[in-house]
Parts: structure tokens; C-alpha cells; sequence
């Protein structure tokens, strides 16, 4: 056999059978030689390169269904496929429909040539996978369609180091005088050989992000998408197939995602021979890009894993990926900083003076950044006007923005700022001199959403306009981080700066816009340290990763439902990502009453802030707090670098519970919370994971309001994988009579920490 062997890549030159592949995980494809198609042979754990390939190919005799050639074998419905087409003897839903000059959709993209090269593809603006990898190798296929000068391109990635293969699809258009309209382009479909898995997604609406849920397959279609011009808190663009039996720890998990943050669709077709199709890229839905000549598209990068160690094995990659190659390098091991928000403290209702208050107080408790949120521009009283007018609002502040930025500065601490950079409200200048820029069709009703419409970002005027009013901020005060909200989504879209042709390309150009700002205020303020929001987890993705190294995840700041929303977002993003402040009780989502430890025993596995007026707070919270910060200082190292096991769901369990632990360090860091008081408690322990068997550690219980130890033991590492930490010890207290003992209460935590004995 001829081989072309890269490391990660070795293809049978003349069968054409492409075998990605490294310790973790394997790929394999080939060429149908009699028709030219692409067909999937095996995505799954690491297998090595087979010695024959014959026996992979699945075929059946099926006479009564439509056959590309002279025999009862050849038709795609029933051929494991690359990236199909639908309607070509396939009946499935198809990767992508090209529509041609005549108005048909008959494509026929038979295989040309491979080509690999070293490294991850640079997609400029496109959010797409980056860092130096010396072993990430790409692998291009080249299609050529029969009936134009169409070419398709098919790229795959893979690297030495985790279980991950990135897809992504490039669609040419070699001719010069013909446009084609490509109206369906997702970044990857895979056919599965069988239908025995659950789906397994990230689901909720404003203030309950990142829900999960898991259903078993059935024959048909099962779809997550968002077409808000968002991916949505609706729907996170990630679905996992689980096998039925497969667990939080062990059993095989496919999982995948997107680099994307604009309108997505994620599929699943089982057919009726059981096999599974999955899918995932840009939506369809009013999706038709004119592919002019000698132009091309590119898709959204899709993250693809398979795991055998459960939900852990997938998160993990996913989360290592995020970190290593997605999120800007500058802020993975950099310590974030800790933050005060004054949006819970005074919303709509301050001044400089209040804000000072509580930027002094801050600073004594020793927080690094204060950021000053919605409400200091134009005549912001309330959420009715003046987006779009980024001039600061005289009334609050008189001095000024770099006054203020200045006087917090000099207390010692950094400035942030908010902004909602694609938005606009009618009461403005800038929607009074250009009113074209809003989107909506000028004869047609137009709806708004909290009061507010939003700004044609596929026209790169408007998003000069905006680059121009925040870059004068930026450069006339101290500015380290930007809150950067979006707080309504895009209905009745339609764009006065395209053509009637184009108004098909507008969801995608908008979020290109939105990346092509992202991309010119980090160019010229590198040093920003960007925080995304969109009313909380609404536009949570990997795609907003790649600009804004962490994303405030929902405006539920209550710990009890944030424990179900830090936990669902665990599912592929890293803690070090996942904005958690602590906020005032009663809480202002639900009016929890929750103590001050649980509040940041839940934030603390978070980008920990804190997001209440610390100026009404008695003198002994403030201690508190300054202990609780000094605490997360210590811990944030395990935070930004550790692997996160999640140990009991609070989907499921009274008494959740989570591990950080590093294996370089041998720290780790347990939450452990129980959500409602039971009387005459069961017996509970937590076994932890991932440690080193052999190790000794010093495990310390926290008392997280006082950033002291309760108490520690030294224990061997398989003695907490095997036995675990037993939680209830009150035989330590013979005298203790049962009705002098300390009351119980809901809303509970308690935190430990391991460190290995010298
Ligand atoms: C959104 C954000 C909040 C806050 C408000 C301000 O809801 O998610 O954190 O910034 O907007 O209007």
C-alpha cells in the first residue's frame, strides 16, 4: 500500500482511505471510486490504521430506492456520507444546497485531490482555532462539481495532543461571469452507523441558561438552532449523542460545537435503517449567499469529540481546547481581574459620588476592577433611549468619564465601562442622521425589544460609526475592561445597505460585522480585557470566546439556580470563562435568601465578582467579603488552570457537588452544596476524581467567610477516589447533645481544598 503518513494522517494513496488519527481518537474516510463521493467509515475511539478497509463499507441490497449506478447498492440514502447533498438519491437533509442558474439544486461534487498542511487554517475575523501546535495538521479535500466550476473544500484538523477534530467547509466559486446561490452551507455532517444514543443539549430562556437536557433518539428529526441573529439563550450551539448508558464517568459521548455566534442549526436524523446523521453549522433558515465569481464562503469552524470516559472525557477536551487554542492567550494565565459591578448595587440610579462610595469601599476590601454598567451615557434614566449615543450623561456625571476613571484609578483600582455597541435608540443623533442603519424594511412594521432596535452591523458604516464613538472613549479615559451587552435579538431583518439578491447574506454578514469590531477595538486597545453578555448567557459560545476571554452567563445571580447554570455551561466552556458574582439577598431574580458563604462558595469556580452596593452592607459582611476575597485570589491559579470534574448534578441531586483539581500542582479546590435542610440527614460522602492514587494531600475544610482552615486530615489519594470525603463527622462531638446543636439550614456549602503533603 502507498502511504502518505504524516503523523496524524495517513492516507491509502491509492485507495483513497484517510485515516486521522491520534492516541485518543480516530477518522476514517475514503473515495468511492465508481462514483467519486466521499463516504464515512469511522469516527470513534483511537483505532490504528486498518490493514484492509473492504470489510468497513456498509452495503445492502435495496432495490425499490433510487440508484446512481447499474446495481442495488449505489445509493446515497444509504451510504454513510461526508457531506452530502440532499435530493441526489439521498433523501436525508442535506450538508448544503447550491441553487444554479436554471433554478435547480443538482449538484454532483465528485472528489479531485487532497492536499495537507501544517498548522490550524487562519480564517481572519472568523472566530477560528489558533496558537502555535506543532503537530496540528490540516487535511483539505478538494471537490470539484461536474456541472460548474464549483469547488468544495473540506477541512479537517487534528493534533497530537487532545481528542479533537475540527471541521470546516470552503465553498469556491472558480467562475467568472456566473453567481450561484448557496443556500445551505453547514460546517460539518456525520453519518453514525447505529441510532443507540441520547441527545444531550444546553437549553433556557433569559435568567435560566445552560439547562440540560437528555432524550433518547427516535427515528426522524430532532433540531437546536437559534435564529435571532444570536446563538441564543435559547440554545447553545453544542449537542452531545451519548450512549444510553454512558455516565457522567465513563461510556462513549460524541460531542460538538461551534466557533460561531450567529444563527445556528444542530441536527440529528436518525433514518430508517438507523443510522445517524448529525449536523451542525450556520441556519438555513433565510440563509441564501450569492456566491459571485471568484469569490468563495467560508463556514464557521466546527469542534468535533468522542469520548469513552462519559460527559468528564468530552468536557474536558472541549474545555482544553477553549483554553489552549480559542481564548486569547494573554488572559489564560494571567489572573482575571476580581470585580465589582455596580449594576445589582444602583441600576439606573447614580452619580459620581455613589460611585466613588462604592469604588472605595471596593478598593478596602481589595478588589481590583470597578465597572460602571448600563446607564452613563446620553440621558440613560432608564432602559428607554439613548443606545447608540455613547457621549457620557452630564446630569450623573458632570466631570466627566476620565475623571471618574481617574478618581477610581487613583484609589487604586482598575476602570471598566459597558456598552451595547449594536444596539440604537430612536432618541438619538445617530438614528436621526442615519436612519437607514437600523434594521427593518423602511415600509414594513418594525418591532422593538426593551425598547430598543438594533444596528445594521452587515453595513460597515454603522460599525465604523460606532468603532469611532467608543474608540474616542477609549482613548480619552483609562479603560481595562469592556462589558459588552446585547439585549434584544433581530426580528423582521432585512438591510438597506444590501441588494434585494443579497438580504439572504445579511445574519452572517451582521455577526461578521460584530466579530469586525470586535477585532479593530482589539487591534488598537490589545490590552482590553473584554467581557460578553447578551441579557446574560444569550450569546455564550466559542465563537464570543475568541474576543471576549469570558462571558457573563446569565442575569440569574442567585447561587441555588446558578449551581444549574455554571454546571450546564461546564459542559464544554472552562470555569475561567464563566462570569459568577456574588449579589445582594433578597436576590433580585428570585428573592432567595441564600447565606453570604454559599453566594461565594458557587461564584468562586467562576470569573469571580462581586455585584451589590458593598456601601449598605453591615461592617461584619465586609469582613466577610474581604476574607471571601482573599480566598478567590488564592485559589484563581486552580480555577484558570485546573480540570473540572463534576461529582453529584444539581439537575438531579439535593446536594451537588464539583472538583477543581490540577494534576501539576496536586491543588484542588470541592464545592460541595445542599440545596434544602433535610431532617435526620442520610449519610453523605463525596468521592473525588482524577487524583493521583499513590499521593499524600492535606485535605482542609475552608471556611470560606474567614479564609482559614476548619480543619485538615491527611489522606492518601485513593482513599478519597475510593471512600471519599465522609461529609457527616458529628461524632468528633461526643459532648454535643442533639438539641444544643447547631441549626441546619437550607442553602448550605462547604468547601475543601487539597494540597499535597511535602
Ligand atoms: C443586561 C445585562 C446585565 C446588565 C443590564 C444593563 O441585562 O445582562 O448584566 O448589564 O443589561 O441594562
Amino acid at each position: 500500500m502507498m502511504t502518505t503518513d504524516s503523523q496524524l494522517i495517513t492516507i491509502d494513496n491509492q485507495n483513497l482511505v484517510f485515516h486521522l488519527h491520534n492516541q485518543q481518537i480516530s477518522y476514517l474516510f475514503r473515495v468511492i471510486p465508481e462514483i467519486g463521493q466521499l463516504e464515512q467509515l469511522y469516527f470513534g475511539p483511537a483505532i490504528q490504521t486498518p490493514i484492509d478497509y473492504h470489510h468497513l463499507i456498509v452495503r445492502d441490497l435495496r432495490p425499490a430506492d433510487n440508484q446512481l449506478t447499474g446495481d442495488y447498492t449505489s445509493s446515497l440514502e444509504h451510504i454513510q456520507q461526508e457531506y452530502p447533498c440532499f435530493g441526489t438519491t439521498d433523501f436525508r437533509q442535506g450538508a448544503y444546497a447550491i441553487k444554479y442558474p436554471d433554478g435547480d439544486y443538482i449538484s454532483e461534487f465528485k472528489y479531485q485531490k487532497f492536499e495537507i498542511t501544517p498548522g490550524y487554517l487562519n480564517l481572519g475575523e472568523l472566530p477560528h482555532a489558533r496558537y502555535h501546535d506543532e503537530t496540528a495538521t490540516t487535511l483539505t479535500i478538494t471537490l470539484q462539481d461536474a456541472y460548474s466550476p464549483l469547488q468544495i473544500l473540506l477541512h479537517y484538523t487534528i493534533s497530537q495532543e487532545n481528542a479533537i477534530i475540527i471541521r470546516s467547509t470552503t465553498f469556491r466559486n472558480l467562475d467568472t461571469t456566473t453567481s450561484y446561490h448557496l443556500q445551505r452551507a453547514l460546517s460539518f455532517s456525520l453519518d453514525l452507523p447505529d441510532a443507540n444514543y441520547d441527545l444531550l443539549h444546553l437549553h433556557g430562556a433569559w435568567a435560566k441558561e445552560m439547562q440540560i437536557e437528555r432524550r433518547h433518539l427516535m427515528t426522524g428529526r430532532m433540531a437546536i438552532d437559534s435564529d435571532r441573529g444570536a446563538s441564543s439563550h435559547q440554545h447553545n450551539p453544542f449537542l452531545a449523542l451519548a450512549r444510553p448508558d454512558s455516565t457522567e464517568t465513563q461510556g462513549l459521548v460524541y460531542g460538538a460545537t461551534l466557533l460561531y455566534s450567529g444563527n445556528f442549526l444542530g441536527q440529528v436524523e436518525v433514518d430508517n435503517y438507523d443510522v445517524t446523521r448529525i449536523s451542525l453549522g450556520i441556519s438555513p433558515t433565510q440563509f441564501d449567499w450569492l456566491l459571485q465569481p471568484q469569490s468563495k464562503f467560508q463556514t464557521p469552524e466546527a469542534i468535533l469529540t468522542c469520548s469513552q470516559a462519559g460527559l468528564t472525557g468530552m468536557s474536558q477536551a472541549f474545555q482544553t481546547f477553549f483554553r489552549e487554542h480559542v481564548i486569547d492567550q494573554r488572559w489564560v494565565d494571567q489572573p482575571k481581574p476580581i470585580l465589582i459591578n455596580n449594576w445589582e448595587a444602583t441600576y439606573f440610579d447614580f452619580d459620581e459620588a455613589k460611585l466613588l462610595k462604592l469604588a472605595q469601599q471596593a478598593k478596602a476590601l481589595d478588589l481590583d476592577l470597578f465597572v460602571l454598567d448600563d446607564g452613563w451615557f446620553g440621558h440613560r434614566d432608564s432602559d428607554n433611549g439613548s443606545l447608540g449615543n455613547w457621549s457620557v450623561d452630564n446630569h450623573k456625571l458632570p466631570a466627566g468619564l476620565p475623571h471618574l476613571a481617574n478618581e477610581i484609578n487613583k484609589l487604586g483600582l482598575k476602570f471598566g465601562l459597558w456598552f451595547e455597541p449594536e444596539m440604537i435608540s430612536l432618541d438619538t443623533p445617530l438614528a436621526a442622521e442615519h436612519p437607514e442603519w437600523i434594521i427593518g424594511h423602511p415600509a414594513k412594521r418594525r418591532s422593538h425589544g426593551r425598547n430598543q432596535y438594533v444596528l445594521d452591523f452587515s453595513n460597515p458604516a454603522a460599525v465604523t460609526a460606532i468603532y469611532n464613538q467608543m474608540a474616542k472613549i477609549l482613548h480619552s479615559t483609562p479603560i481595562d475592561y469592556v462589558k459588552w451587552d446585547m439585549n434584544r435579538y433581530i426580528s423582521e431583518a432585512f438591510s438597506n445597505y444590501l441588494t434585494a439578491e443579497q438580504q439572504g447574506e445579511f445574519y452572517h454578514r451582521y455577526i461578521m460585522g460584530v466579530y469586525h469590531l470586535y477585532h479593530r477595538l482589539l487591534a488598537e486597545f490589545p490590552e482590553l480585557l473584554i467581557e460578553s453578555c447578551a441579557g446574560g448567557g444569550g450569546r455564550f459560545d466559542g465563537g464570543m470566546l475568541y474576543y471576549a476571554s469570558q462571558g457573563w452567563a446569565s442575569d440569574d445571580t442567585d447561587a441555588i439556580e446558578r449551581l444549574k447554570i455554571q454546571y450546564g455551561a461546564s459542559l464544554l466552556y472552562p470555569l475561567q470563562s464563566i462570569g459568577a458574582h456574588v449579589s445582594a439577598v433578597p436576590n433580585h431574580q428570585v428573592g432567595r435568601l441564600t447565606p453570604l458563604s454559599t453566594r461565594a462558595a458557587v461564584a468562586v469556580f467562576g470569573t469571580f465578582g462581586y455585584e451589590l452596593d458593598l456601601t449598605k452592607l453591615p461592617a461584619a459582611d465586609l469582613t466577610i467579603i474581604k476574607a471571601q476575597i482573599q480566598f478567590a485570589k488564592r485559589v484563581q491559579p486552580l480555577i484558570q488552570k485546573g480540570q473540572f470534574y463534576r461529582l453529584k448534578s444539581p439537575f438531579t441531586s439535593n446536594t451537588p457537588a464539583w472538583e477543581v483539581y490540577d494534576a501539576f500542582t496536586k491543588n484542588g479546590l470541592i464545592g460541595y452544596y445542599q440545596v434544602l435542610s433535610p431532617a435526620n440527614p442520610d449519610y453523605q460522602r463525596l468521592v473525588l476524581r482524577g487524583l493521583d492514587p499513590k499521593q499524600k494531600y492535606q485535605l482542609s475544610e475552608i471556611d470560606i467567610n474567614h479564609n482559614s482552615i476548619i480543619s485538615t486530615v491527611e489522606v492518601f489519594g485513593d482513599e478519597l477516589q475510593n471512600i471519599g470525603i465522609i461529609l457527616n463527622k458529628d461524632y468528633t462531638n461526643k459532648a454535643a447533645e442533639y438539641w444544643q446543636r447547631p441549626q441546619p439550614y437550607d442553602f448550605a456549602s462547604r468547601l475543601f481544598q487539597l494540597k499535597p503533603t511535602e
